[in-house]
């Protein structure tokens, strides 16, 4: 007698790690369990009592075995590692973490953005690159993603991009339509949706892509001079894509793809790694550079500003409890260390509220407490008790200033690193530069990065999405957008959807692609 569940499914009872210690089950309170088997009755066929509190507490725990999913990013994987840093960038930064030779222990998770937790991993859409550094000044997380730059430079317009993208209120079904709504009315995610289509939209594996910080950070170095900074994760095992075919099919065949392709690499000993480097704009450069170098929708063109190489990221432990350790971990870009700061970035600035808050909604108040989260440095906060604490300050001064040793805290500590700013108070996207529009880096993407069969496929993909129930003035919207990216390239989207949806010349009334023509939202889309 095991005091196991009896086997089932085909899983014996000797796989389960606990089979050997012989263990009976418990009740939450550790008493000897009445049964896992038969709930309390009166009598074989009758009710069941309400003091069987072993079941009572079963059924109540089961109802609450969930956090909320992740609003954003819900789909991910993860795994721990370590950091090394092999160049010297300590002319640009006083991190412990990037001196020369220092080893910090990390975590990883990859993700997807607007699936849910059982969507599958090969959907065109990009990935979440989020690290966690366990330094020995504190928590450093840098939230990144696949790819250098973003849909949109204001934070404001985060949640309407999300639901765009997301499900349709009343049918609940995804929906082009509403993305490329969105899209075409916001044209500074031109460049971001040109990445997206194009060869590195769907990465092969998490493994097979790199991963960008995106935001411009500061940096000081030990003499206080600031500087700001790009990071680029560039994946050791090559960058590879799937295309859409290949994806469609592997989403059906199983769903985990990504997840497993990580696990089991792990698990026979093939760590990933990443070469980080970053890119170092001076201070004062960016005051008259030729485009904003804190507009989230632009990258900076390496011959400007080149790249140096800091260290190596490599992955080489798996979780052994997924929820405690990937569904439980909270990364936040609020979470710094001296020597790293915020830059102008609105989206950086936005998203320096918006995880910690999700946070302590999703999973707690306390949710630096659980072990995957919590810093491997002594914490010396007033914050305390609250929902599920079990950090207590016991007789520490829960109060500052106060006379036993420790006052306010900036009595010992610096301002931190900051930027100047004036001006009266407005509503506006940034200052334009010579530079700045939103159309130039991603055509020059098209035109001069990629190749002309990376371009026809290109084409290909667009086509198939706008093909995927886009119509009216949206479908219109779509065709100058691209046609301002790039004119050739424009003009063959358009020609291939018209072609393949029987659209006829321009300005003729659209008719629907594939798609539901007596949608509501479709009929009134007239904007
Ligand atoms: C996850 C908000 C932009 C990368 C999330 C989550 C929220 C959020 C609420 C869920 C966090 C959780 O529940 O644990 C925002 C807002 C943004 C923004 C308000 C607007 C400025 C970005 C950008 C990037 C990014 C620009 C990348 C450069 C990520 C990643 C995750 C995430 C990687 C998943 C983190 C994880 O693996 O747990 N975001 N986000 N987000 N976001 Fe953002």
């Amino acid at each position: 007698m095991t005091g196991l569940p009896e086997p089932r499914d085909g899983h014996s009872v000797a796989d389960h790690p606990t089979a050997e210690a012989d263990l009976g089950s418990t009740t939450d309170t550790g008493a000897p369990a009445p049964s896992d088997r038969n709930s309390l009755t009166i009598g074989p066929d009758g009710p069941i009592v309400l003091h069987d509190v072993h079941f009572l507490n079963q059924m109540a725990h089961f109802n609450r075995e969930r956090v909320p999913e992740r609003n954003v990013h819900a789909k991910g994987s993860g795994a721990f590692g370590v950091f090394h840093t092999t160049g010297d960038v300590s002319a640009y930064t006083k991190a412990s973490l990037f001196q020369p030779g220092a080893q910090t222990q990390m975590l990883a998770r990859f993700s997807t953005v607007a699936g849910e937790q059982g969507s599958p991993d090969t959907w065109r859409d990009p990935r979440g690159f989020a690290l966690k550094f366990y330094t020995d000044e504190g928590n450093y997380d840098l939230v990144g993603n696949n790819t250098p730059i973003f849909f949109i430079r204001d934070t404001v317009k985060f949640p309407h991009f999300i639901r765009s993208q997301k499900r349709r209120g009343g049918n609940g079904l995804r929906d082009n339509n509403m993305q490329w709504d969105f899209w075409s009315l916001n044209p500074e995610s031109a460049h971001q949706v040109t990445y997206l289509m194009g060869d590195r939209g769907i990465p092969r594996s998490y493994r097979h892509m790199n991963g960008y910080g995106s935001h411009t950070y500061m940096w000081v170095n030990a003499a206080g001079e600031k500087c700001w900074v790009k990071y680029h994760f560039h994946s050791n095992q090559g960058v590879e894509g799937l295309t859409d075919e290949e994806a469609t099919r592997i989403a059906g065949e199983d769903a985990d793809f990504h997840r497993r392709d990580l696990f089991e690499a792990i698990e026979r000993g093939d760590h990933p790694s990443w070469t980080l480097s970053v890119q170092v704009m001076p201070y004062d450069d960016a005051k008259d550079y030729r485009l904003n170098p804190f507009d989230l929708t632009k990258i900076w063109p390496h011959a400007d500003y080149p790249l140096i190489e800091v260290g190596t990221m490599t992955l080489d432990r798996n979780p052994d409890n997924f929820f405690a350790q990937i569904e439980q971990a909270a990364f936040e870009p609020s979470a710094l260390v001296p020597g790293v700061g915020f830059s102008p970035d609105k989206m950086l600035l936005g998203r320096a509220f918006a995880y910690a808050d999700t946070h302590r909604h999703r999973i707690g108040a306390n949710y630096l407490q659980l072990p995957v989260n919590r810093p491997h440095v002594e914490t010396n906060t007033y914050t305390q008790d609250g929902p599920m604490a079990y950090e207590h300050r016991a007789d520490d001064p829960v109060y500052a200033p106060n006379s036993f040793g420790r006052g306010y805290a900036d009595e010992v500590g610096e301002v931190e690193p900051g930027w100047e700013a004036d001006g009266a108070m407005v509503r506006q996207a940034y200052t334009l530069r010579r530079d700045d529009d939103d159309f130039s880096q991603a055509g020059a993407l098209v035109r001069d990065v990629w190749d002309d069969d990376q371009r026809a496929q290109f084409v290909k993909t667009v086509a198939g999405h706008l093909l995927g129930g886009v119509t009216g003035d949206v479908l219109e919207r779509a065709f100058a957008y691209w046609k301002a990216v790039d004119a050739a390239t424009g003009s063959e989207i358009e020609d291939l959807v018209r072609r393949e949806a029987d659209l006829g010349a321009p300005g003729a009334q659209p008719g629907a692609a594939k798609g539901d023509a007596a949608d509501p939202i479709r009929e009134s889309d007239t904007h």
